[in-house]
């Protein structure tokens, strides 16, 4: 098998210069394929009048959060800290939609001051909570229900959301007594429906059939006198793991899923692709550190870790791992692709195939984009490792590597010892 070829750039970077520059292991992630994701969407939805809500939690750096802003793209949240931080990057919230079965009224009141433009509503204690803090603040909450169609998204069963084992959502049959109740709800305009079933979806399927459940009951709220005003279809597109075998669904047949689920529908169409706009817009950059050959396999020993990219351990994940720099005359090896952390689940592959590698090369795990720094953690207290933006030749420092001060600036000795 020849050595694939090798991009030694990214969005017109040297990435060994870069590497050389910020030290890895470094989260790179291309702007113009970021902008190139949005606009690419954006033209699919042309015709629909459909809003893109990012799923923040994807990656919530501040420059993507710009990016996005920029775009016009506004954003959907899960938490107080992913609210800040995009208001901070400039995204208006009257584009902010707040999801999460666990919205602490602290939460729910900061989003409401601030002005967001719906809170997706997952469980009736949480619809009477919200109702309840905004007729305290004398304000209006718009809300959507968020409905679980119990559709299987045929992913990984750690990212699967919308059977009704899962935690999220509402059956249609409890939704139904929401909106029969509706007079009751004051301070909570309730007229939107949310569904989002999974993620890393790569077929149109489980789609078609959690949006014929949501138009279905679209049309009976509408025959019952409940106007929906919003429908939020969620995020979950899949993208490209593996370079030669995903197959990920077009753009624009899912929005032709969409309109032909929703045909006839009048209202605002709200979209919240997380992974799709970032993941393959980003590399982590890593340096082996060295080879050690085991009784049975051959470890190849790499200076990034399951600290600095989860999903391989977590989800058992695929990554394309590829040098950085192609040379075409070593000969293809298997290894076993490991981080330095201590668990035997701290690997990125298994008996992968790599053109030999030697101590000081550089390889980049693909699409990484999505869930890899925002995932991260300081476990075997390796610091965060530092985020760049990359566009069109140049480079930003994102997130400068995380200094040791940093790492323990919360911590302190058990000094002032108190009693409850
Ligand atoms: N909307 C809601 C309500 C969500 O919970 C999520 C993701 C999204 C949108 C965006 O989904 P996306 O378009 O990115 O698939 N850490 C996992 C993925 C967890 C997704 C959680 N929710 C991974 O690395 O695969």
């Amino acid at each position: 098998m020849p050595a694939p070829a090798v991009p030694a750039t990214l969005d017109g970077v040297d990435l060994t210069a870069l590497a050389a520059q910020l030290g890895t292991p470094l989260h790179a992630y291309s702007a113009s394929a970021i902008r190139a994701r949005i606009e690419g969407l954006q033209s699919a939805l042309h015709g629909l009048d459909a809003g893109i809500r990012y799923a923040v939690k994807a990656n919530s750096n501040l420059a993507v959060l710009q990016l996005m802003a920029a775009a016009g793209v506004g954003a959907d949240i899960v938490s107080s800290g992913e609210l800040r931080r995009c208001l901070h990057a400039g995204i208006p919230a009257d584009r902010i939609v707040f999801s999460g079965v666990g919205k602490t009224e602290d939460e729910m009141t900061g989003a409401l001051d601030a002005g967001i433009e719906r809170f997706n509503v997952e469980s009736h204690d949480e619809l009477l909570t919200l109702q309840r803090i905004a007729q305290a603040r004398g304000s209006v909450a718009r809300a959507a229900v968020r409905i679980n169609p119990d559709v299987d998204a045929q992913t990984h069963a750690k990212i699967s959301t919308g059977k009704s084992e899962n935690k999220f959502g509402v059956s249609i049959d409890e939704a139904r007594r929401w909106f029969a109740g509706r007079a009751r709800l004051s301070h909570v305009q309730l007229d939107g429906l949310h569904v989002h079933i999974g993620s890393q979806i790569l077929s149109l399927q489980p789609y078609r059939l959690a949006l014929a459940r949501v138009a279905d009951f679209w049309r009976e709220l509408e025959q019952a006198g409940h106007p929906i005003r919003s429908i939020d279809v969620g995020g979950g597109l899949g993208v490209r793991y593996r370079a030669e075998e995903d197959q990920p669904i077009a753009a624009a047949d899912y929005a032709a899923v969409i309109g032909e689920a929703l045909a006839g529908y009048q209202g605002r169409l709200l979209l919240e692709p997380g992974r799709y706009l970032v993941a393959e817009a980003g590399i982590l950059l890593t340096r082996v550190l060295r080879i050690k050959q085991g009784e049975e396999r051959q470890f190849l020993v790499i200076d990034a870790a399951m600290n600095d990219l989860q999903r391989p351990s977590l989800y058992d994940a695929w990554h394309d791992i590829v040098p950085v720099v192609a040379d075409p005359t070593r000969p293809m090896t298997r290894y076993d692709i490991v981080g330095p952390v201590c668990e035997t689940g701290d690997t990125f592959a298994r008996a992968r195939e790599l053109p030999e590698c030697r101590a000081g090369d550089l390889l980049m795990i693909m699409a990484t984009g999505a869930y890899g720094a925002s995932m991260a953690s300081t476990y075997n207290s390796r610091p965060l490792a530092a985020e760049a933006m990359l566009n069109q030749g140049r480079y930003a420092v994102i997130r400068r590597r995380q200094p040791f001060e940093e790492m323990i600036a919360g911590e302190q000795p058990a000094r002032n010892w108190q009693t409850t």
